[in-house]
């Protein structure tokens, strides 16, 4: 009796540990982008950054960072990006890219989604056009590649100029680009705030 009480005990904690391990199931890219749209016309900035900060390309030499309340609260309670170990799940956080006359050139989000992509923690990223127009979308290698740099703040860059990549990292990654001057700027000015 006492066996199978036992056996029923644990295939009741085997059965919520399913429920709780299972992968949160992705949006589609269109849910996604919605999501993205309320906060553009909330203007909620992620903590930290200013709107029309300096990009590093030419597609993005001003850019918006914006943040959900999860994401900014996780930013809050920890004290800033660079303290945040682990995101919540449904943390959201997106980059509007701009050009140098403010026109609008893309827009790139990461949604943290719990057991979506564990070997990555776990953000869904996704890249749109300024009409949105998936470009990428989910575990995408060239956006995780880059934001693994800053893996120990759980993949979030703090906004420019508190954190920069090196020129060595930049050039990797945009060979064929021209680093916007700003940038360039930047990192003449901050070289403690290369990222390494
Ligand atoms: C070469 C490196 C690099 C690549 C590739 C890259 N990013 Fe980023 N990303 C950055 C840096 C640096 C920042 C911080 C700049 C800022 O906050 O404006 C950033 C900022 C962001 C942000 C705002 C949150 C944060 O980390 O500050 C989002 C969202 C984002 N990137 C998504 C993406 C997505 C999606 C892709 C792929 C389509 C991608 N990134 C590709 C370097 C990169």
């Amino acid at each position: 009796m006492r066996n199978l009480v036992l056996l029923g005990v644990s295939a009741v904690v085997a059965a919520l540990t399913a429920v709780s391990l299972a992968a949160t199931p992705a949006p589609r890219p269109m849910a996604l982008w919605q999501k993205v749209q309320v906060l553009r016309k909330a203007q909620a900035l992620m903590l930290e950054s200013t709107a029309y900060q300096p990009g590093s390309r030419t597609v993005d030499a001003y850019t918006v960072d914006l943040a959900n309340p999860l994401a900014n609260e996780a930013i809050r309670k920890s004290r800033g990006i660079t303290k945040v170990r682990r995101y919540p799940n449904g943390a959201l956080l997106v980059k509007e890219n701009f050009n140098g006359h403010r026109r609008a050139t893309g827009v790139t989000a990461m949604l943290k989604l719990s057991g979506y992509d564990q070997a990555d923690r776990n953000w869904l990223m996704a890249a749109y056009t300024p009409a949105g127009r998936v470009l990428a979308y989910g575990k995408v290698p060239a956006c995780i590649a880059c934001h693994t740099v800053v893996s120990k703040q759980d993949f979030v860059f703090a906004p420019p100029p508190k954190q920069l990549l090196s020129l060595a990292i930049w050039k990797a990654f945009f060979p064929k680009q021209t680093i916007a001057p700003a940038y360039a700027q930047l990192l003449r000015w901050h070289p403690a705030a290369v990222v390494r």
